[in-house]
């Protein structure tokens, strides 16, 4: 078993679930709180993120192997980089939570290149929290589409790949270490009151 990072939260969900409003949510509770906090996300900002970004922009392509490689080798640079990194935040005590992590890979990358391969790129820590973002694909796919400012769709924005994705999150949530906490919330909930069951779940934990 793969050691775990207790002050590591990570928010999961289908494209359009919205983990990115959620992170960002539970982000500024702590700042308000006072409690030091470092919100991240994947693909990160980096060179590795950013060329993984082309990737799924459909600017450029590449085997699925090779992009599940890319996701596994940002994923590595966003934990061991130096001070902006993961484990240096956690080291310097700050809590860190993060629009999402491994599972992603797993779920997502599984689809083409198999559980097993994915797995074995992805030997990492596992975080402390999971809370996974339980939204239908049709409502993601709907929001998605209704976005500002986007040229459509990215490359796994279908209806046919965000089913087997959802079906993959069960399989891996299933399979999780019992030391992990995972939350699981509907996504078709008002945003308010995803905060609030996420707020509620970090003060039950004391982290908050
Ligand atoms: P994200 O930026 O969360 O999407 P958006 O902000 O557009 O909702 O994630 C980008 C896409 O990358 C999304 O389709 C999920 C996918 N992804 C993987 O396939 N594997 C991974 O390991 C990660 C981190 C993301």
């Amino acid at each position: 078993m793969s050691e775990i990072l207790d002050r590591f939260i990570v928010f999961e969900g289908l494209d359009g679930a919205g983990t990115t409003t959620q992170m960002k949510e539970l982000a500024e509770a702590f700042d308000k709180a006072q409690i030091p906090c470092h919100a991240t996300f994947e693909p990160t900002g980096s060179p590795i993120g950013s060329l993984v970004r082309e990737y799924l922009r459909k600017e450029k392509v590449t085997t699925p192997l090779a992009l599940a490689m890319l996701f596994a080798a940002d994923r590595e640079d966003h934990l061991h980089r130096p001070i902006t990194g993961i484990i240096d935040q956690l080291s310097q005590h700050r809590v860190v939570v993060s629009d999402r992590y491994l599972y992603s890979s797993l779920a997502y990358q599984s689809i083409d290149c198999g559980f097993d391969v994915v797995q074995s790129l992805n030997n990492f820590p596992e975080p402390g929290f999971i809370i996974y973002l339980d939204t239908p694909v049709e409502d993601c796919l709907y929001r998605i589409d209704g976005r500002p400012n986007t040229n459509g769709r990215e490359l796994f924005e279908r209806q046919e790949f965000l089913n087997r994705v959802r079906d993959n999150y069960e399989v891996i949530f299933s399979q999780l270490h019992d030391s992990i906490v995972m939350l699981r919330i509907d996504g078709t909930l008002p945003k308010e009151l995803i905060h609030a069951k996420v707020i509620e779940l970090m003060r039950t934990h004391s982290l908050l």
